[in-house]
């Protein structure tokens, strides 16, 4: 037996109310179970000769209904095809039958309301929004790899019209009650508390006025648009799609597919094409992975970064950053963005300055101007101290040093600050090379200090490394997690090591692409093999964009921590030598003297490389891709005999949020499962004669002899 969800009430007479109130949830979902409570209501109130409107609530405060149930969808990802058509026709038919039910319905929409949420609040007469700032109406599925299966694709574009309707199923994000108003989804917006008087009214409304029944009429046929208008529609959104998806992503273009076939004809054959389409993408890789993904973030979101026992996290109510640089300055934004107060400081005043201006500018960013917000900008201001006093800095509940990468200048900083610090205050380095616990000696309380590692660009990297040094506290871990948290950032918890977790991985990646070169593998294959399998840019112009001599110096740590397998090559000392810095001095392994800054291939960087090339020839991009990610995966198996974080998953959501690891691959580790242990131990084979670093780990041969998976 399944605890009750969908609660029956009679605020009038002739009006019920369906609330939504999934038991000891925070949101409400649609598992098969409601939906056959929500099949039973219906019965019985189809039958009832003296009620005029049905209207839909939820009880939770700012979401009316997330969706469907993934869990439910994750359990039946290898069902056969029919099975799926079948999943789909039921959700079709019954949310179906509300839009012939003999009096109105209304859905009253109080907060989030996306996927299968906004595929029932479609098949509704009416809509009604509160102007809950929280609340949102989409259609999110291409972001699993799918598209609405529940009759979103035939609704949409017959309410919204056909343009909106492409823009928000092959987009897959969400639009805000005002704009859902616009768009003709929404008859009215308005107060909170308000929301169910304002949806009696519309039930009176449209009883008196018979439109409703129009309307169902109307979106029973098919949508009118002529063929031209079809075909422009098309090409404009394919190519849009094709820009953002690079080819790699199947839903978007299936979801234009089926909205623009469907367009003619009636709802009736449109959910049917929706039905056989679905089917054909639910189960399939992409859908598998991207699932994964979201149950990723989702387990982020409930993981506090200490196993076991409760520990509260403290408040952080003001943070000062110490390094106004690059990194510093895109931590404070962040902080600002999110409404805390910041003291920043550096130790030269022409730094802070431009620091502090930086800061501002970023938080105040408008996406839709394309830069910064003026009137924004004065509103943040009063939460930037810009200071040198050491009384100030101290003040704070958090203190961020992100100053130079030298463990002398870092240590000098903490011994004078640490005694002005309150005694619950936390400490912690952005540094993304030194030993935490190194950092740590010398202080008087090391269980307050941490590791909390952002990534540049601040603004758009998610993933924040919150560092365990040896004698850090839970406390001080569950605070950063939580604060990182709360200034909208995934953080992963992870114990002190070389590289930490991410650039650890990355590096193997990185040596390789040089090594690649050295044994005569072309720039250009290199980079498309790269970007094939998914990553965002090639390792070669990653390098670019890092500085070539910071990467020497990070080498440096990684060979002094595992010689055995790391190769330390010759050429990017030259590179440096020559002074090829990168994108920064206009010049690395690409050129970047053009207006734009692009990458452009350089003839002169063959007098460079030339010397370090072994041989002359020609791989296949199955070569070069297993050259280039065998080893992140091999050293990420390492990181789990290392222990140096909890579980699989932390490797998967590091390196999707912290390097565009391709999320349609579900993770590197879930990629690696998906080939199986055994059958990568088999891969590895030819690359014997590259030593260590191809060699399969321990874990990897006890997987591959016991059939494990690293996702349990
Ligand atoms: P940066 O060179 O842009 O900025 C460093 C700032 O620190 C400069 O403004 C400098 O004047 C100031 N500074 C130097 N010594 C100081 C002192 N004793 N007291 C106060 N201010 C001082 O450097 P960036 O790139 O922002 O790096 C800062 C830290 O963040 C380093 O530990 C680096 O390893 C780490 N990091 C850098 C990333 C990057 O991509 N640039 C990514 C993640 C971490």
């Amino acid at each position: 037996m399944t605890a009750e969800t969908i609660f029956l009430s009679m605020p009038e007479s002739d009006i019920a109310v369906l609330t939504f109130d999934t038991p000891n949830k925070s949101a409400n979902v649609l598992s098969n179970s409601v939906l056959d409570e929500l099949a039973k209501h219906l019965d019985t109130l189809e039958k009832r000769s003296d009620i005029a409107g049905l209207i839909f609530c939820s009880a939770k405060p700012g979401i009316f209904i997330a969706g469907a149930d993934l869990r439910e969808f994750v359990q039946s990802l290898g069902a056969a095809k029919e099975q799926v058509v079948a999943m789909c026709r039921r959700g079709q038919t019954l949310f179906g039958r509300l839009a012939a039910m003999p009096f109105v319905t209304v859905a009253a929409i109080n907060g989030i309301c996306v996927g299968g949420g906004a595929e029932l609040a479609s098949w509704c007469d009416r809509r009604v929004f509160s102007n809950n700032p929280k609340a949102e109406f989409g259609f999110p599925e291409v972001k699993l790899g799918l598209f609405p299966g529940w009759g979103g694709t035939a609704r949409a574009p017959r309410i919204a019209g056909l343009s909106n309707a492409v823009e928000m199923v092959t987009g897959g994000e969400s639009i805000s009650a005002e704009a859902a108003y616009k768009m003709g989804w929404a008859s009215d917006v308005v107060a909170d508390d308000e929301l169910l008087p304002a949806a009696v009214r519309l039930v009176r409304a449209e009883q008196a006025s018979k439109e409703y029944v129009k309307d169902r009429e109307r979106w029973s046929g098919p949508v009118v648009i002529t063929e031209t208008e079809l075909g422009f529609l098309g090409a404009t959104a394919s190519a849009v799609i094709r820009q953002q998806t690079k080819g790699q992503y199947p839903a978007p273009d299936a979801a234009l597919e089926t909205i623009l076939e469907s367009a003619m004809l009636d709802s009736e054959s449109a959910c049917q094409l929706e039905a056989t389409r679905m089917a054909k993408l639910f189960g399939s890789p992409v859908n598998a992975a991207l699932l994964n993904v979201f149950f990723l973030t989702d387990r982020n979101k409930k993981d506090t970064g200490v196993e076991g026992k409760k520990v509260q996290p403290q408040s952080i109510g003001s943070v000062t950053v110490i390094g106004a640089g690059i990194m510093g300055s895109g931590i404070a934004a962040a902080n600002v963005k999110r409404g805390l107060a910041v003291a920043l400081t550096d130790a030269a005043h022409d730094s802070l300055v431009k620091g502090g201006r930086n800061v501002l500018e970023e938080a105040a960013f408008d996406r839709t101007l394309k830069s910064p917000n003026v009137e924004r900008m004065l509103e943040l201001a009063p939460l930037l101290n810009l200071t040198s006093s050491d009384q100030e800095v101290a003040a704070s509940d958090l203190v961020i040093e992100a100053i130079v990468e030298n463990e002398k200048a870092k240590r000098s900083i903490y011994a004078k600050l640490e005694p002005l610090l309150r005694p619950e205050a936390i400490l912690a380095s952005n540094t993304s090379t030194i030993p935490i616990t190194k950092l740590a000696a010398g202080l008087q309380r090391p269980e307050r200090f941490c590791g909390i590692h952002f990534f540049n660009p601040v603004r758009r990297m998610k993933l924040v490394e919150v560092i365990r040094g040896e004698k850090t506290s839970d406390e001080t871990i569950a605070t950063a997690v939580a604060y990182a948290k709360g200034i909208g950032k995934i953080p992963i918890v992870m114990n002190d090591g070389p590289g930490f977790l991410v650039n650890r991985l990355l590096f193997p990646y990185m040596h390789e692409a040089i090594e690649l070169l050295c044994d005569g593998a072309d720039i250009k294959a290199i980079e498309r093999a790269s970007k094939s399998f998914g990553m965002p840019m090639g390792p070669i112009e990653l390098y670019d964009l890092v500085g070539i001599d910071t990467a020497v110096y990070a080498s440096q740590t990684m060979f002094e921590a595992f010689p055995d397998r790391v190769v330390s090559s010759p050429l990017l000392p030259a590179m440096v030598a020559a002074k090829r810095l990168g994108k920064k001095t206009g010049r690395g392994f690409y050129s970047y003297d053009n207006k734009k800054g692009r990458p452009e291939p350089d003839a002169s960087l063959a007098e460079v490389i030339g010397p370090h090339v072994r041989e002359q020839r020609e791989f296949s991009q199955d070569e070069l891709t297993m050259r280039l990610f065998l080893p992140m995966f091999l050293e990420a198996t390492r990181v789990l005999e290392d222990r140096i974080v909890r579980d699989p998953r932390d490797i998967d959501l590091g390196l999707i949020f912290g390097l565009g690891f391709p999320p349609f691959k579900g993770g590197l580790m879930f990629w690696a499962d998906t080939l199986g242990a055994a059958t990568i131990v088999e891969m590895l084979k030819p690359f014997a004669a590259l030593g260590n670093r191809m060699a399969p780990t321990k874990l990897l041969l006890e997987m591959a002899a016991s059939g494990a998976k690293f996702y349990k």
